[in-house]
């Protein structure tokens, strides 16, 4: 398949749902061969029949992202199916309802397991797979990790997930510093708020309604708003471009 994308095999985790859906399909259109990963296998056979209607090439991989002979199975798979993976989108995240005081333990390490742990843990499966193949290869190393405006801005009652988007940046940053020679580039993606299963509570809720009501556009983005933001992270386009965090919030944290 022509396009942007074209000869390139992508990973996207979380692809069950949101964005990670939505970056799959505008990838698979562009002339990716996607690796469509998650938990919830149904919803990724649903995704994969999606895109071969529309011409493309994907797989199903049932992968928890937090463990990581399940991450590394998904890269067996995916070289086995279509060969090495040379871009990632480490899209797989969650937040949480309760705030600082009330929270546990328990859910705090949850939520930096897989919106820190995880990603360093896809990213590096990729990047020694890529390496090792040799520079050739390795120049064409993509790694997109998606964070959030609540990187750099606080959201306010969700103290761990701030903590573990600013995480999810900076370690963006120090894994292109450490890749940069490889020609493996790392970025991140930072989207404001997006009508998705992990922000519909929220949205429909008295607080988010009053919060939307404050940003300077007073709307909420849609997951096609990130479609040329990720194509870019993930094509040739970007070849000078590491150790970035791309804001695409529509204005939201101003
Ligand atoms: N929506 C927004 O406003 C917004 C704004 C900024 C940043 N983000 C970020 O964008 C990313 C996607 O969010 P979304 O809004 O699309 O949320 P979503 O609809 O809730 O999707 C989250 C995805 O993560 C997957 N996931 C969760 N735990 C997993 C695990 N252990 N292993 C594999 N996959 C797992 C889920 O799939 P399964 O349950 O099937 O495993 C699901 O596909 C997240 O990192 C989020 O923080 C979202």
């Amino acid at each position: 398949m022509a396009g942007r994308l074209a000869g390139r095999i992508a990973l996207v985790t979380g692809a069950s749902s949101g964005l990670g859906r939505r970056f799959a399909v505008v990838m698979a259109r562009e002339g990716a061969a996607i690796v469509a990963a998650a938990r919830r296998k149904d919803r990724l056979d649903d995704l994969v029949k999606e895109i071969a209607e529309a011409g493309g090439r994907a797989i199903a991989v049932e992968c928890d992202v937090t463990r990581e002979d399940s991450v590394i199975d998904a890269f067996n798979v995916a070289e086995r199916e279509f060969g090495l993976v040379d871009t990632v989108v480490n899209n797989a995240g969650m937040t949480h309802s309760d705030n600082a005081v009330t929270q546990s333990v328990d859910e705090f390490r949850r939520i930096m397991d897989l919106n820190v742990t995880s990603v360093w843990m896809v990213a590096r499966e990729a990047a020694r797979r890529l390496i090792k193949a040799g520079p050739e290869v390795s120049s064409r190393g993509r790694i997109v990790n998606i964070a959030s405006m609540a990187a750099r801005h606080v959201i306010p009652n969700v103290a761990a997930y701030c903590a573990s988007k600013a995480a999810c940046a900076h370690l963006t940053r120090s894994l292109a510093r450490e890749w940069a020679r490889y020609g493996v580039n790392v970025n991140a993606l930072s989207p404001g708020y997006v009508a998705t299963e992990l922000t519909e509570d929220w949205l429909n809720s008295e607080g988010g309604a009053k919060t939307l009501q404050k940003t300077p556009r007073r709307r909420i983005m849609d997951a096609e708003s990130l479609d040329e933001a990720i194509l870019f992270l993930c094509s040739d386009d970007s070849k000078f471009v590491t150790g970035t965090d791309l804001l695409v919030d529509d204005g939201q944290s101003m």
